[in-house]
């Protein structure tokens, strides 16, 4: 098997900054060390006591002032919109129907899904993403060829078939419940559990399912997983305004928006939510108590006019909710989860305590892992973990160079200045099990220019 060895700053996070504060929830080794064997981590720790347990045979680098951290799970993501991203000028429900559904058409052809597994899968590890929540389309076809490509990568990869039957092109939805549910039945059997793919079902959201097709999901869900541990359920709610109003009309007999997915059984650990903008505190008491989490998507909430999500008040104390960061592409503006905390950050700053880089990181890795129920395999640099890490260059540019040189010098400066300035250039090197997936290629920065 692979033997691996890493020397640089060491960051990962053991337990939740926004309940137990940054001291308790934050592990920091300025000098550290890590051995990965078999593509779980070995050793984690300071150099100078880890360093006699390198193994001889073992691939060694010394990544020297570079920060080492879990590697960033995107807690939502469509890669099948990685041909539309950028696309101008229209809130939610008319962006659907205008640019997102004709692209998702095209992942009906088998080549066309192929390429665009691809180039996302590459993309996502030239990011540090090593593990994503993945949203395809409603053709089979297409989360074969995702699953694919990460089995060959060997990524912790999590997706499924999208479920959806009403308002959109006919082409688009599913032709019956019953076909839908066998579909995804035989792609639960074909994937989940093999190498380290992970099945979500898939309805798309409310408006775009019928009452029939959101209890055959919930039904489906409440079933397999008892069969199936860690089968995650993933969908979309009350991302914008409209959505919700017309979300309202079309299940009036309901209390509560969110009760539209509880009521069907689309709830509860496992069960990840992208957006929840306007869910009002009844909704977000549900989701704690349910212990739903939700994808925080601010690029994407920004890019559609969606509204400002409440970070602090969904992550409080007093009934947290579990959260991850998703970047939403081909809503989102960006693959790059650096990019997508600056995005958060900024968008927490119009509250009067603006979340700091430790609990943007959080969000980033354990945060995501534990949304996606993943949070005793990845997550964290701790040994049997498995090896899925991230070297970031704090001098990857010359402005980020000027920023770290004249920082404080602190961990929390440095983490800051990545997630506000950095994106796929601050990511030096990213380590899937252990091994190596991407190397920075600085001659690809000139040959764009
Ligand atoms: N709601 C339902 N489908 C989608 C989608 O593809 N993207 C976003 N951002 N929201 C959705
Ligand atoms: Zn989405």
């Amino acid at each position: 098997g692979s033997l691996t060895a890493v020397r640089g700053r060491l960051v990962w996070f053991h337990d939740d900054p926004f309940l137990v504060g940054t001291e308790k929830a934050m592990r920091y080794e300025e000098d550290g060390l890590m051995i990965c064997q078999d593509g779980r981590i070995t050793y984690a720790g300071p150099y100078e006591s880890g360093r006699n347990s390198i193994p001889p045979d073992a691939a060694f680098t010394h990544y020297p002032n570079h920060i080492i951290s879990p590697g960033f799970v995107d807690s939502h993501v469509h890669f099948t919109q990685v041909g539309m991203i950028a696309s101008y000028g229209e809130r939610l429900l008319n962006w659907l129907q205008d640019y997102v559904y004709p692209e998702e058409m095209k992942y009906s052809d088998k080549g066309y899904a192929e390429a665009g597994a691809r180039l996302f899968c590459d993309d996502l590890l030239r990011n540090g993403t090593t593990t994503a929540l993945v949203f395809t389309s409603t053709y089979p076809g297409s989360v074969n060829a995702l699953f694919k490509e990460s089995s060959k990568r060997g990524m912790r990869m999590a997706a499924g078939k999208v479920l959806m039957d009403t308002n959109a092109p006919q082409e688009l939805c599913d032709a019956s419940v019953e076909k839908a549910m066998k579909q995804t039945r035989k792609l639960i059997e074909r994937w989940h559990g093999k190498d380290r793919n992970v099945y979500a079902v898939m309805p798309r959201f409310p408006l775009a399912c019928t009452r029939e097709m959101l209890k055959a999901a919930g039904e489906l869900w409440g079933e397999l997983r008892k069969e199936y541990p860690g089968l995650l359920m993933h969908s979309h709610i009350a991302e914008n305004t409209d959505e919700v109003f017309e979300g309202r009309k079309a299940f009036p007999e309901f209390k509560t928006y969110l009760d539209v997915f509880r009521h069907y059984g689309l709830l509860g650990p496992g069960a990840v939510l992208a957006h929840g903008v306007h869910l009002t505190e009844k909704e977000l008491k549900i989701c704690h108590e349910t212990k739903s989490a939700i994808a925080h998507c601010p690029t994407s909430n920004l890019f559609l006019g969606s509204g400002l999500f409440p970070l602090r008040d969904a992550k409080t104390p007093k009934r947290p909710v579990g959260v991850g960061l998703g970047t939403d592409v081909g809503g989102g503006t960006s693959l790059s989860m650096l990019a997508t905390m600056d995005e958060a950050y900024k968008v927490s700053a119009l509250d009067e305590h603006p979340a700091d880089a430790i609990r943007l990181f959080y969000l980033a890795t354990l945060g995501g892992a534990k949304a996606l129920r993943m949070h005793k395999k990845i997550g964290r640099l701790e040994p049997g973990y498995e090896a899925d890490f991230i070297v970031l260059d704090p001098k990857a540019t010359p402005l980020l160079a000027k920023r770290t040189e004249t920082g404080d010098g602190s961990i929390e400066d440095l983490l800051f200045a990545l997630a506000i300035l950095g994106d796929d250039r601050a990511v030096e090197a990213t380590y899937v099990a252990g091994r190596l997936a991407h190397k920075r290629d600085r001659g690809g920065d000139k040959k764009n220019m």
